[in-house]
């Protein structure tokens, strides 16, 4: 009994991870290691959500708070495996609407950021069902450099998450659809152009679309294996 506990362990997150390779084209790097994460850590019902809002220059936004514990985790894992030192925020979150898009699109808009917390926390924003996708990682210089603080390279760990039942995206379509009834240009707010994802580690700073980088599962370097 105790055996086949340990073997459904072990196997099915495996099993979970190598269907979702071949249904969504995941490539892991073949010299990487598989992590460990705690199953619990998408879990935030318990979290209280959090506000960010703000007067200065790209202080606003939205996200879903997790519990950092678990994050912590995979960040020492990580260093462990690296050579490199990378350096951890100190807490977990998915970001679910970005600095630029509030400031550049939504607020010229007409949507208040107290509009949009209260369409998320309506709409159970720390109840959010997510799973694991992988370790996304990206070790190289960005395409664009001119657009940075730095043309040297840049090395940056994320957890891929899947929004399985587009809790996250649905909250998303409902900020979209305010911003439409205000008079927004439907052009420059995509709902679906959301890749979630937690920020575990970088050497200088983090990385966004805005830079080049895309995480969703093509930025995946590392499988991810959950535990009890
Ligand atoms: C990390 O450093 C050690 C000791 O310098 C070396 O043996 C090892 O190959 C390095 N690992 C990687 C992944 O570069
Ligand atoms: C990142 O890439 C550089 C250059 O290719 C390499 O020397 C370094 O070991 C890589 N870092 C990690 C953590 O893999």
């Amino acid at each position: 009994m105790a055996v086949a506990a340990v073997v459904m362990l072990v196997v099915s997150p495996r099993l979970y991870s190598e269907n979702g390779a071949m249904a969504s084209g995941i490539f892991y790097d073949p010299g990487a290691p598989t992590f460990l994460l705690k199953k619990s850590a998408l879990d935030s019902t318990g979290i209280p959500f959090t506000s960010h809002a703000s007067d200065k220059p790209f202080g606003s936004y939205l996200q879903q708070t997790l519990d950092f514990g678990p994050f912590k985790e995979l960040f020492d894992a990580i260093s462990a495996a690296s050579n490199a030192t990378i350096h951890s925020r100190g807490e977990a979150h998915i970001t679910v609407i970005t600095p630029p898009e509030f400031d550049l699109v939504l607020k010229p808009g007409g949507v208040t950021i107290e509009e949009i917390e209260s369409i998320a926390t309506a709409n159970g924003i720390q109840n959010a069902r997510l799973m694991p996708v992988c370790l996304g990682r990206f070790n190289g210089t960005l395409p664009d450099p001119a657009h940075s603080t730095d043309k040297a390279g840049f090395l940056l760990y994320s957890l891929v998450v899947a929004d399985v039942y587009s809790d996250l995206l649905t909250i998303r379509r409902k900020i979209f659809k305010l911003y439409g009834e205000k008079g927004g240009q439907g052009a420059l707010f995509q709902p679906e152009a959301f890749w979630p994802h937690v920020t575990i580690g970088y050497d200088r700073q983090d990385l966004f679309i805005e830079d080049g980088i895309y995480k969703g599962s093509n930025y995946c370097y590392a499988p991810i294996r959950t535990t009890s």
